[in-house]
């Protein structure tokens, strides 16, 4: 049985890849940093599989990268552990660059020296592109980091590279591009939309306060996406792989398709700080008989949720992967918004 280690394993596409990995018969170790409260309840059905172990460890802490990596001597290893919200990377530069920069050099160094057979993930990003151009992104696409966080995980890309061609590690970039489920933190955009439109049907709020409506991005599902990330390990040569679904939808789109799967069809009116989000019809609905009555404001723009700077536009073009791999997404962007509202809203 092939043990692979997972940095990262808390977060959503941790908890997704540890239960797929286990379905294909791995011995799967997940690696967590210290919190003040609980912080594993995406894995809490896995923590007492026989097969699944979770270790104390930090990205940011030498010695404890090198004893994991020493103790448990893996043939797959994950680095998904980062600092992973955009926003909060312009807060927070130094810490970001610890972690996202600085931490997967700790991991490649001490794979060269322990186990320089093991194929190394790297969880790198579309972020790279800067989205500035509107057009499909592949592997030749010049990047343009436009963050903190970007600017870290370029680093760390080109870390891998290097560790590839100068040590021959078999170190592989997966450029992946917004993947978003259930489990998706509720400061992400997408699942922020569907939580705060369940507190609207509760009543709890009457508005949800969002902000850059006009971003462009190329949603899929993150269990599609940890899918990915296995295959490429498993039917892929070591390089750097887009992984997308081709296919594009705005921030407006993403609240316009999840009200409506609760039956409440909304239309954007104004512009800038002023443009609003209103209930203009009722429709049917599967999975809640709640109304918003209709004329209610129900999106609203609020400046603190802008950027200092902001990625217009990522649509991915994964053909080279698609191709090598012989992946292909499962889910719609439509099956994606469905699943994620149903949850929030149930
Ligand atoms: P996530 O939910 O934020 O998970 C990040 C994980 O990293 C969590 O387990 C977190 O632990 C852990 N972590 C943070 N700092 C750490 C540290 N110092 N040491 C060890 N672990 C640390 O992110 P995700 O959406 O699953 O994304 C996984 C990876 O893919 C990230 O590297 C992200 O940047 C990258 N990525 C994500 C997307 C996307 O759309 N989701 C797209 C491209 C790339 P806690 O639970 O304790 O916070
Ligand atoms: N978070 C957030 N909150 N974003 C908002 C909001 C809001 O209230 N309103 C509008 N947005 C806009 C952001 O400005 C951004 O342009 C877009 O919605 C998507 O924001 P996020 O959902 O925070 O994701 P992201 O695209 O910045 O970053 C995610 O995807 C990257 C891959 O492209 C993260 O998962 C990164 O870790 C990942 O690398």
């Amino acid at each position: 049985m092939k043990t692979a280690l997972i940095f990262g394993v808390t977060g959503q596409d941790g908890s997704y890849l540890s239960e797929l990995l286990l379905k294909n018969d791995f011995r799967v170790i997940g690696v967590k940093r210290r919190s003040s409260s609980i912080n594993t309840m995406r894995i809490t059905n896995l923590l007492n599989h026989p097969n699944f172990e979770v270790v104390h460890g930090d990205v940011t802490d030498t010695s404890s990268v090198y004893s994991i990596i020493s103790k448990y001597s893996p043939d797959h290893i994950y680095n998904l552990a980062a600092q992973s919200h955009v926003g909060v990377s312009f807060n927070e530069p130094e810490y970001t660059s610890q972690v996202d920069g600085i931490g997967t050099l700790r991991i490649l160094e001490a794979s060269k020296t322990l186990v320089p057979e093991v194929k190394f993930y790297q969880a790198s990003t579309s972020e790279l592109y800067g989205g500035l151009g509107g057009g499909s992104l592949n592997e030749s696409t010049p990047f343009n980091p436009r963050s903190p966080y970007a600017a870290a995980k370029l680093y760390a890309y080109y870390l891998v590279k290097q560790y590839r061609e100068g040590y021959g590690l078999m170190a592989y970039n997966g450029i992946l591009f917004n993947h978003e489920s259930p489990r998706r933190g509720e400061n992400f955009v997408s699942r922020k939309i569907t939580t705060e439109l369940s507190n609207l049907l509760n009543g709890s709020v009457e508005s949800i306060y969002l902000g850059n409506l006009n971003s462009v991005r190329d949603w899929g599902h993150a269990k599609d996406y940890v899918e990915a990330m296995m295959v490429m390990l498993k039917n892929c040569q070591p390089d750097d792989f887009v992984v997308s679904t081709g296919n594009c939808y705005s921030v407006r789109d993403f609240c316009k398709e999840s009200f409506a799967i609760t039956g409440n069809l909304i239309e954007f009116q104004g512009e800038g700080l002023q443009e609003i989000g209103r209930v203009v019809a009722h429709g049917e609905s599967g999975i809640t008989n709640k109304r918003i009555p209709i004329g209610q404001n129900v999106i609203k723009v609020s400046p603190k949720y802008f950027r200092p700077l902001d990625v217009p536009h990522l649509l991915g073009d994964s053909s080279k992967f698609k191709k090598a791999s012989g992946w292909e997404p499962k889910y719609s962007f439509s099956e994606l918004v469905y699943e994620m509202v149903e949850n929030d809203v149930n």
